[in-house]
């Protein structure tokens, strides 16, 4: 596995190839790390759930460069999602569809619909476009982590969750750290409205004035639910520390919350951000930063509003249900 941190051309040229063969690419894109695979070849996807621990049946999102592509993967597309594609894309929002043949039951868990994605990483962009010039269709990328971890938010964040499970002629683009650091907004666009089925950076006001219309979200929301993975899907985005969401940090417990909140004495700060945004961008790197520092348990003080801070305290109530469950 080889990591490349100056994604020239002829770096993306050689990614793009290495995918279109069957290797693994793990790629930046504005939300997190994903690791890549030629979306219509099966071995190359059955890698990813190898290399992730991810159970079979688990759909993945299939990113594409650009809206002139999306017919060949979704079928019956509702103005609506056409209208969000518009107003979205490139950017993190992945849209739900029905499939057409091309998207196969290794890539859609056996379910009629399929998961689209044009990220706005100008390198997953590059690498995406480059891949399709190359004759590929859409790259499947699941968040580059182990099944269950932390989304990876930086190359070396994706090396330490994954060097040990890639082969040799695998890559990891570095496109330096994530600008919005948590998962693309999921929208189920397969009924008569929207429903957002996990939140993100595109954010219920955003949709809603995009439409002109109010719409859902759904509640305690664990995306792809309806799907039977049964026990395993609430573990999701945990670190290894105790994430606890009420009560108060002492010496020697780490403290995540907004730069206006003070770091009791003893207390090991591990991130201060300024504003909700920046909230979503730091955190992930911030629970690492515990992991690597041996740190046990997690305080954090959620954000409030609307806006990201939905799904900023969607990932916060995951991480902390871990230990209720496993
Ligand atoms: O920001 C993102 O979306 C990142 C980057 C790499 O694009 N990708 C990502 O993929 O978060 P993943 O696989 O870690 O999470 C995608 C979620 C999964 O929980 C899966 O169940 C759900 O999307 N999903 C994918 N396809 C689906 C489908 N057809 N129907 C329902 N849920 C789906
Ligand atoms: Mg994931």
């Amino acid at each position: 596995m080889s990591i490349i941190s100056n994604c020239t051309a002829s770096v993306i040229k050689d990614a793009a190839a290495a995918l279109v063969k069957g290797d693994l690419v793990a790629f930046p894109t504005e939300t997190v790390y994903g690791l890549g695979a030629n979306a219509t070849n099966k071995n190359a996807v059955g890698r990813i759930y190898a290399v992730k621990g991810r159970p079979n049946g688990h759909p993945l999102i299939v990113h594409i460069s650009s809206l002139g592509n999306l017919d060949k993967w979704a079928r019956d597309i509702p103005e609506y999602a056409v209208n969000l594609a518009r107003a979205f894309w490139p950017g993190p929002m992945t849209l739900i569809l029905p499939r057409t043949d091309l998207a196969k039951n290794f890539i859609t868990g056996g379910q009629d619909n399929v998961g689209i994605r044009i990220p706005s990483h100008t390198v997953a962009l590059a690498l995406l476009k480059e891949f399709e010039d190359q004759g590929g269709l859409g790259v499947a990328a699941p968040s580059a982590n182990r099944f269950g971890a932390v989304s990876p938010t930086s190359a070396t964040a994706v090396e330490i969750e994954l060097a040990d499970y890639l082969s040799e002629s695998d890559q990891i683009l570095d496109g330096g750290s994530c600008a919005i650091g948590i998962e693309s907004t999921i929208i189920d666009c397969t009924q008569s409205k929207p429903l957002i089925l996990r939140p993100g950076a595109i954010t219920k006001e955003m949709i809603e004035a995009a439409l002109r219309i109010s719409i859902n979200v759904r509640i305690s929301s664990t995306e792809g639910k309806q799907i039977k993975v049964s026990g395993l899907l609430e573990s999701h985005y945990s670190p290894k520390a105790k994430v606890f969401l009420t009560g108060s940090p002492t010496k020697g417990d780490g403290l995540i919350a907004l730069d206006s909140f003070n770091t009791p004495k003893g207390v090991i700060r591990l991130a201060n951000p300024k504003n909700n945004e920046d909230y979503a961008r730091l955190l992930y790197e911030a629970f690492r930063l515990a992991d690597s520092k041996g740190v046990k348990r997690i305080f954090v003080i959620p954000p409030i509003g609307d806006g990201i801070a939905v799904a900023i305290n969607d990932r916060l109530a995951k991480s902390a249900s871990n230990y209720e469950h496993t």
